[in-house]
């Protein structure tokens, strides 16, 4: 049975907690999948993680489609949610719906994520039966504009602008928020206030949930992680390791051997 909207606002109500982590393709949708993990966004960092762009904002409707059929055919229980890509709904609530919904429809997700508050939007996307996972704190697609890519809601005045928008994406109807780059003191406040679970990256231990992106957790990201990821394995150097006694044996002519060749 795949993971639903309804099952998160229950732990919230239990106080359970959960992890919701990124997937990018078929082969770690599943080993996550079986690993528990109740649900998989398909996050817009595939533009860095995966097909090496500076930043999210060149990723395409195309792209993430692509890789969130992927990830849904990886995932059987898992809840998969597909992130909807920069200027991809922001233009105009028809339009959002329209890329909505090919999430849905073509890529078989079951939920979107938008950034920022776009309570227009959402509203209109629950209306239609879409779930909307909201966003908000820093938000990597304003990566150019006045919020940058630094730590969102410090001060009283910024704090209870992003508690507002929060507050306004769960009345449209949002059945999650993420909270991103906050300060935990920000992050706990908002939890403490939404009755929609609330998901942490960089917002401290009082969120009802918390996501990591997966090359972070697997330690295959390049170069220092942010302050609020951690490496839970370090894939970057087993694969270098991997690669080079592969070529080493290949180079000293003892792969293949007997037991790896055909009679
Ligand atoms: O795209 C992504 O990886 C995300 C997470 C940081 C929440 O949006």
């Amino acid at each position: 049975m795949t993971v639903t909207v309804h099952d998160l606002r229950g732990w919230k109500a239990e106080g359970r907690r959960w992890a919701m982590l990124t997937a990018y393709d078929f082969p770690t949708a599943r080993i996550l999948d079986q690993a528990g993990i109740p649900v998989l966004l398909v996050g817009d960092s595939l533009a860095q993680n995966v097909l090496g762009y500076e930043n999210t904002l060149p990723v395409t409707m195309e792209e993430m489609l692509h890789h969130v059929r992927a990830v849904t055919r990886g995932a059987q229980s898992a809840m998969v949610v597909a992130d909807m890509p920069f200027l991809s709904y922001q233009v105009s609530v028809e339009e959002g719906v329209r890329n909505a919904g090919r999430f849905l429809k073509e890529g078989g997700a079951h939920a979107v994520k938008l950034e920022g508050p776009q309570v227009e939007l959402t509203h209109r996307l629950v209306e239609l039966g879409v779930p909307v996972m909201a966003h908000v704190g820093l938000t990597p697609q304003s990566v150019h504009g006045m919020g940058g890519y630094r730590v969102q809601g410090r001060g009283e005045e910024a704090a209870t602008r992003i508690q507002e928008q929060a507050s306004a994406l769960q009345k449209a109807g949002a059945f999650s928020i993420v909270l991103e780059g906050v300060p935990a003191e920000l992050g706990t406040r908002i939890t403490d206030h939404l009755h929609i679970p609330t998901i942490g990256i960089g917002a401290g231990p009082g969120c009802d949930a918390q996501v990591l992106v997966l090359t972070d957790l697997l330690g295959l990201s390049d170069g220092k992680l942010p302050k609020f990821a951690k490496a839970y394995a370090n894939l970057r150097e087993e694969i270098a390791d991997a690669a080079q006694a592969f070529a080493r044996e290949v180079e000293a002519g003892t792969f293949p051997d007997p037991e790896h060749s055909y009679e």
